[in-house]
């Protein structure tokens, strides 16, 4: 399985920290945001990992990265020329992929699961990883009948559960012949939560918990509770290792 993490994107949210930065290269604690997907990904056996960045911030990705060497992965870079939207930049990683299945995780959120056993048994369709959230206008929520999703609703004003679709995705090697017969949004971009949806209308969408701790770090709100989650994690390990 292949590794896709996106950086493209405006981060308009996060303005003027974004202005002369991308998001995934803010400081999470101690390190650039951009790493804690790759370590997901790493941690999940999946190492060929492509980053897919906006031109102006490509050289800052490789400076940082470079081949990966130094956290275990072997990766590779293109470039979203406009910010079309989450499945216009997944579509971006075909050749990379090349017929493959593919975990794609958006770099701007955060999750410490160990989700190995997920690629290990994954097969063909999609997967999807849910999150209990208090309040989910704000994501894509899941609609069950008994236990299966029959539709996924974006930033819906009246959530029909309490889950969230996360940033953690993976996909079989269909996804690209779908992402083709997509269409623009009203927002003009090709959305994520309607590729979902091609595959619940084919039976194919399956989905996990995330048991571990997850953050959306793409408002301030969410990049100060991600540094403050990370934070945790971390002090908590130097105390275990006894430093
Ligand atoms: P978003 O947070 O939806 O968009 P954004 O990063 O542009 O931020 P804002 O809404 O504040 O302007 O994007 C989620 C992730 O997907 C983020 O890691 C950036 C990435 N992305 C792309 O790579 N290409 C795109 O065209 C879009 C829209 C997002």
């Amino acid at each position: 399985m292949k590794g896709v993490i996106l950086a493209g994107g405006k981060g308009t949210r996060l303005y003027p920290l974004t202005k002369a930065t991308n998001k995934i290269l803010l400081p999470v604690y101690n390190k650039p945001m951009v790493y804690y997907p790759i370590e997901t990904l790493v941690k999940a056996g999946v190492r060929d990992i492509i980053i897919v960045c906006a031109k102006e911030h490509a050289g800052n990705f490789i400076n940082l990265l470079g081949s990966g060497k130094g956290l275990g992965a072997k990766i590779e870079y293109t470039v979203q020329e406009e910010p079309k939207g989450i499945a216009h930049a997944l579509a971006l990683a075909e050749d990379f992929v090349d017929g493959d299945g593919v975990m794609l995780n958006l770099g701007d959120n955060i999750l410490f699961d160990d989700l190995s056993g997920y690629v290990r048994g994954f097969d063909d369709g999609a997967m999807v990883f849910l999150k209990r959230v208090r309040d989910g206008r704000n994501f894509g929520v899941p609609v069950f009948e008994g236990k299966r999703i029959v539709r996924i609703e974006e930033k819906p004003s009246n959530p029909k559960s309490s889950y969230a679709v996360t940033g953690l995705y993976i996909y079989d090697g269909s996804v690209f012949d779908k992402i083709r017969r997509m269409r623009p949004s009203k927002r003009g971009e090709l959305e994520i939560t309607d590729l979902n949806n091609m595959y619940i209308k084919e039976g194919r969408l399956n989905y996990g918990f995330l048991k571990g701790p997850w953050s959306d770090a793409g408002t301030f709100e969410g990049l100060f509770e991600t540094a403050r989650m990370v934070r945790e994690r971390y002090t908590k390990s130097i105390r275990r290792s006894g430093h």
